[in-house]
Formats: structure tokens, sequence, C-alpha cells
């Protein structure tokens, strides 16, 4: 029997002590008392599972050593023997828990053999999608223990998107179990402890600029650095009350308006196709959205082009709001190339599916983009998403500037979506209209009639 004594956890971290969903992710803000949580739930697994093993996974050395290991020697003085060679505790009950960290992926090789039976990743938004995957494939072995993996989090770096679409958009593909991922949001407010203890660390989480302040503050999943559209408001309204956000409840699209497709394609990447009905006044509804991977390199396609055109092709015969309309299309020129053997767009015109080339312009298009979705002085902007398009509503506000081109978007991105709303835009534009001087831009979010560079627009 030992004799551990632990202070007592605030409810978000008893809630995550006790969680036994495969996947949990704990935090979403700064100062939650992650860290803490993570220590203490491998002490408690290794006490209650005799034998077992437990990895701590965060990026560099220094981290773990200040973060985990120091404080855990503390915890745990008569409890375990830390080896620094091996860099794990061993308890006299046969468990290990071991430290490892991975500056890149290269450094991931060497935990290629090695295996654990609950894995915790530490900031796991420091992680791409890639290194997280790797890491998982050490969770695994041929016993009994319970096999789990657990995430820290703040909004932000570069594993902010697959942590984001794992654990708080719950959008998953077919290979994933959603019924398998838990999140636990915790703030600083809710670590009663360092409220106590540091009142100033809260004050300095205030000071910082807004975008990282409802980040890190709020844990707002929508909003950090560099969003690239840093106007996208995601406050579901129902049609009568439509000012100030851009996602509606889908309603019956009325028979008098136009629908347009847009269409954006890649190889071995995510394809979109968007449908977009326009009302009398020409502001845009997108209505449907058909979004998928069209395969995997070597893996054959999932969307093979027939498949895939066939089904726009079924949608748009099908569907109530699209069948007995004439519906124009507009495309990603590239499905127009044939360098590759026939080019996609034969594939579209065989299944009638018929496509014009969108125009490519990426800045005039991003313009486009920022104009539509400003919100004139009444606070209506010129494009809503229907909350059903959920593909457009995740990716949208991820997108960031690109480093190496900061006018433009980082095209490593998911940015199928942006690409296919950006060729729809550029074939219907809109004029802007630059605010009025007596508006000055403001720290209201509200305030986007005033934005800086784009302002209400009119047609
Ligand atoms: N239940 C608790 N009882 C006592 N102290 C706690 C408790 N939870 C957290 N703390 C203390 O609060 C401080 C912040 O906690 P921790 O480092 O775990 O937060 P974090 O969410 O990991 O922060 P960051 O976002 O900076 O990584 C630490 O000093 C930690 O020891
Ligand atoms: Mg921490």
């Amino acid at each position: 029997m030992n004799t551990l004594r632990f202070p007592c956890p605030n409810e978000k971290q008893r809630l995550f002590l006790l969680d036994t969903h495969r996947y949990v992710a704990f935090g979403g803000a700064r100062g939650g008392g992650k860290s803490w949580a993570v220590r203490v739930k491998a002490i408690l697994l290794a006490f209650r599972y005799p034998g077992i093993k437990i990895m701590i996974v965060r990026k560099t050395y220094p981290e773990l050593r200040a973060n985990h290991i120091a404080p855990m020697k503390q915890m745990l003085e008569n409890e375990a023997v830390y080896k620094e060679l091996t860099k794990e505790f061993s308890f006299p009950n046969g468990s290990l828990i071991m430290f490892r960290y991975a500056q890149t992926t290269a450094d991931l090789d060497k935990y290629q053999g090695t295996e654990t039976d609950v894995l915790f990743i530490d900031e796991a938004t420091q992680f791409t999608e890639e290194q997280f995957d790797r890491f998982k494939a050490c969770v695994r072995g041929v016993n009994d223990f319970p096999k789990r993996i657990y995430l820290t989090c703040n909004p932000g770096g570069v594993g902010h998107s697959f942590v984001k679409r794992l654990f708080i958009d719950r959008a998953y593909t077919s290979n994933e179990d959603g019924g398998q991922y838990a999140f636990i949001k915790s703030l600083v407010t809710d670590n009663h402890a360092l409220m106590a203890s540091d009142p100033d660390y809260v004050r300095q989480l205030e000071a910082l600029p807004p975008k990282l302040r409802k980040a890190w503050l709020e844990g707002d999943w929508n909003i950090f650095e560099g969003q690239f559209f840093e106007e996208f408001r995601d406050e579901p309204a129902h049609y009568a009350d439509r000012r100030f956000t851009h996602v509606i409840s889908p309603f019956e699209v009325p028979d008098g308006w136009n629908v347009v497709r847009s269409f954006d394609f890649g190889f071995a990447k995510p394809f979109s196709c968007d449908w977009w009905a326009i009302d009398h006044d020409g502001t845009a509804y997108l209505v449907l959205q058909l979004y998928g991977c069209t395969g995997v390199p070597n893996e054959g396609l999932k969307w093979h082009p027939d498949r895939l055109f066939s089904e726009i092709a079924r949608i748009e015969r099908e569907h109530r709001w699209l069948k007995n309309r004439r519906i124009g299309g507009v495309a990603d020129p590239s499905i127009w190339d044939q360098s590759r053997g026939e080019a996609i767009v034969d594939f579209a015109d065989r299944h009638g599916v018929y496509f014009e080339k969108g125009d490519n312009k990426r800045l005039p298009g991003w313009m486009q983009c920022h104009y539509r979705l400003a919100f004139n002085e009444a606070g209506y902007p010129g494009v809503y998403f229907f909350s059903t398009c959920r593909h457009a509503i995740r990716t949208l506000p991820l997108l960031q500037f690109s480093d190496a081109n900061p006018e433009d978007l980082d095209t490593s991105q998911e940015d199928h979506f942006a690409d296919s709303f950006r060729y729809f835009c550029m074939s219907r534009p809109v004029t802007p209209v630059l605010p009025a001087a007596q508006n000055p831009p403001g720290d209201d979010p509200l305030d986007l009639a005033a934005d800086r560079r784009y302002g209400a627009f009119s047609y």
C-alpha cells in the first residue's frame, strides 16, 4: 500500500482523471492544470495496473525535464526509481513511466519498436498529424491493460487543425469512431490552485492581443494568430436572425433563386463540390456540399472521377433543392489539364456535369471572398453557409496566411473548399464600399463593417 498524497484535483481535472475513452483531449487554453493532470493520471495508472507501460511525450527534452521529470521526481520520492539513461521511472510493482520527445519526424524513428499501453502527449498541437500517428502506433501490446491516448492542448501550433478536427469539430473519417473521442475543456479559471497562487498569470493572459487572448484565455479554436479569414463568424442563427454571422440553419431554397455549382479538384487530395443558392439581392447561400478525398497515392482512387461526377449528377437530379433547375458550374482550371491523361473535365462532361473555367487569379479571388464575407452596416454579409456544410465551416477558419507570401494563404493546408469558394466569388464579383470615415475600425468584433481593408460592400 503506497502512501502517496496528491492535492485535490479541480473539477475538470477530476473528469480527466476518470475518463476512460480511448482518446481524450484535455485543455484548450493556457494554465488549466493540464500538465499536472498528466503527471497525476500517469502515476495513478502505474499504481492501479501493476506492470503497465506508460509513455509521456513532449516536443523537447528540456520541456519534459522541467514540466514532468523534475516534478515527478519530487512526487515519487520513495515510490519509484528514475533512470537517467533510459529516462524512465520504474515502480516496485513492475509499472513503467517512460519519457520521450520528438523535435522532428526523424526523431520518431528511434521509437519504432517501442510499445506502450497508455500514451500521454502533452501539448499535442505542437506535433503534426503524421507525428501523432507515429506515436499512436506505439500503443499496442498483447495484454489486458487498457490502451489509451491522452492529449493536452492549446489552440494554435502545427497540430491545431487535426486536434480541432478530432476533438472540437468531431468530423471523422470512415476509419475513425467518434465514440472513442472525448474532449474536456479546461480554462485557467478552472485551475483554482493557480488562480490563488499566481493571480498575475491570468492578468498576463488578459493582456494578450485580442486573438491570442481569445485562444489562450477562452479556449476559442477559431481564432488565432495568422488566421486568413479573420472575419468569419460561426454563430449559427436562423434566417430571421442572420445578422453578424455567416452560418445559418438550412431552409427550403425558394424556386425563384438561381443555383450555381463551384468545384475544386485534387489528385489524391480532398475535392470540394459546392452548391450556392443566390437570392434576389445577390446574397449567396452555400446550401449543399459534397466533400471527400479522391484517394491516397498507391492505394487506388476512393473517388474515381467517374464515381464523383455520377454522384454530382445524381444529387442534382434528385435533391429537392437542385432538381429541375439549370445549374451552371465553375471549376478549378486544372481539370482541363491533359498532361496526366484524360482531362478530369471530360469525365464530368460524360455525366452531363458542365463547368466553365474558373478565374484562378489568387489575390483578386481572395479579395472577392473577403468582400462577400464583410458585414454591411446593417450586419448582413454577402454570403452564408448552411450549418450542414460542415467541411466549409470547419476548414475556412483554419486557414492561415502564408509565411512566404503574406497576402496569400498557406497552400499546404486544407484549402480545397476555400479554392472552390474563390472560384464561385470570382464568377459573381461584388464591389466593395470603403468604410465611412466616421466609422473607424475598432476592437469590437461586431464592428466588422469598419474592417480596415474591406469594409462593407454593395452590388
Ligand atoms: N489540482 C491542483 N492542485 C494544486 N496545484 C495545481 C493543481 N493543478 C494544477 N496545479 C498547479 O497549477 C500550475 C499550472 O498547472 P499546469 O502546469 O498543469 O497547467 P498547464 O495547463 O499545463 O499550463 P500550460 O498551458 O502553461 O502548459 C502548476 O504550478 C501546477 O502545479
Ligand atoms: Mg502544461
